[in-house]
């Protein structure tokens, strides 16, 4: 009888399946980031999450969140699924360095449409109150008043109904303004008349009182807020800008205001940022100019947004704020 050989051949057993591991970098100010950072540790430490420049190793990282990516982010993440944006906007990215196999994802978080809700009806109430009249009065050291008229008889029209405008439309209904939206898909919003695509622009535009801008900006919106959209607001209507410095074209603005087509004008954003020191803005009285800080992405209600978007990319499931690059936001 043959001894049973020994067999030497150890049993076969699958693979250990090496999970590859996936790290998150967070690239912008650091001391925000750190909170990013925090937040990760402690709801998803299975992550790596990783603040740029020290990114570990590049080929681990999916996914990747800043304001401002570098040009070459494939080069430099050449495994990269998901480019998220810090903020709200996307257009500061150019999308053709991004690989189209790379989803593009907006920062939809509450505390940036809280931040936006909150400067949005400080605006309108700013130029409601007529706080630019009496800030010039103010400095001709003149008591004067002005009639109080109720906020029902002030027609505010807004243009982007997304997350942000729906959330300042709500917000605005509060204090009985009569209200418009002007979307480029047609919207239902209980209490505002809603005016969806180019056709029906110059209607939606001539009840306004006021008229805020949240679009997003792309080629088709670039610009809007010209002479020709201001000749059809009512005559001393206010502007506030929200969206983007590339809405407004500033030389139309100074006409009107000039004119009185424009009573005034509350700016976040312009054309070139920083404003330049010798921009006429700057010094112009029917203008507040605040240096893009209508609102901010705060960290943990953004990491919280982040963390639940990438959830969702592991499930397979769709994300939350993915950019349309055919429609550019
Ligand atoms: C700011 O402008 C943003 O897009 O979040």
């Amino acid at each position: 009888m043959h001894r049973a050989e020994t067999c030497h051949v150890r049993p076969w057993t699958a693979p250990q399946q090496r999970r590859p591991s996936l790290s998150i970098v967070y690239k912008g100010d650091l001391e925000r980031g750190r909170e990013w950072e925090r937040f990760f540790a402690v709801h998803a430490p299975e992550l790596q999450f990783r603040l740029w420049p020290d990114f570990g190793r590049a080929e681990e990282v999916s996914y990747f969140v800043t304001w401002q990516p570098p040009d070459d982010v494939s080069a430099v993440f050449p495994n990269l699924q998901v480019l998220f944006s810090s903020g709200a906007g996307v257009d500061q990215f150019d999308l053709n360095r991004v690989p189209s196999h790379v989803r593009i994802v907006r920062m939809i978080e509450p505390g940036i449409i809280d931040g936006m809700v909150e400067y949005a009806t400080l605006a309108t109430l700013l130029h409601h109150r007529n706080f630019i009249d009496y800030a010039e009065r103010q400095r001709r050291r003149e008591w004067s008043g002005m009639r109080v008229l109720p906020a029902s008889s002030r027609h505010v029209g807004v243009m982007g109904l997304g997350m942000l405008g729906c959330a300042v439309l709500e917000r605005l209904r509060t204090f009985g303004f009569a209200l418009s939206g002007w979307n480029r898909s047609p919207r239902a919003i209980e209490g505002v008349a809603c005016f969806a695509g180019e056709e029906r622009f110059a209607e939606f535009l001539g009840g306004c009182d006021i008229l805020l801008c949240l679009l997003p900006l792309t080629e088709k919106t670039r610009g809007i807020l010209c002479g020709e959209t201001f000749a059809r607001l009512k005559r001393g209507a206010a502007l506030v800008n929200i969206g983007r410095g590339g809405h407004l074209v500033e030389a139309d603005l100074l006409e009107a205001l000039a004119s009185g087509q424009l009573s005034a004008a509350v700016l976040d954003v312009a054309a070139t940022e920083p404003l330049p020191a010798d921009h006429p803005f700057w010094g112009h009285p029917r203008i507040v100019v605040t240096p893009h800080v209508a609102s901010m992405t705060q960290p943990r209600t953004a990491a919280k947004a982040l963390l639940a978007n990438i959830r969702r990319h592991q499930a397979g499931e769709p994300l939350v704020g993915t950019v349309d690059r055919s429609r550019g936001y």
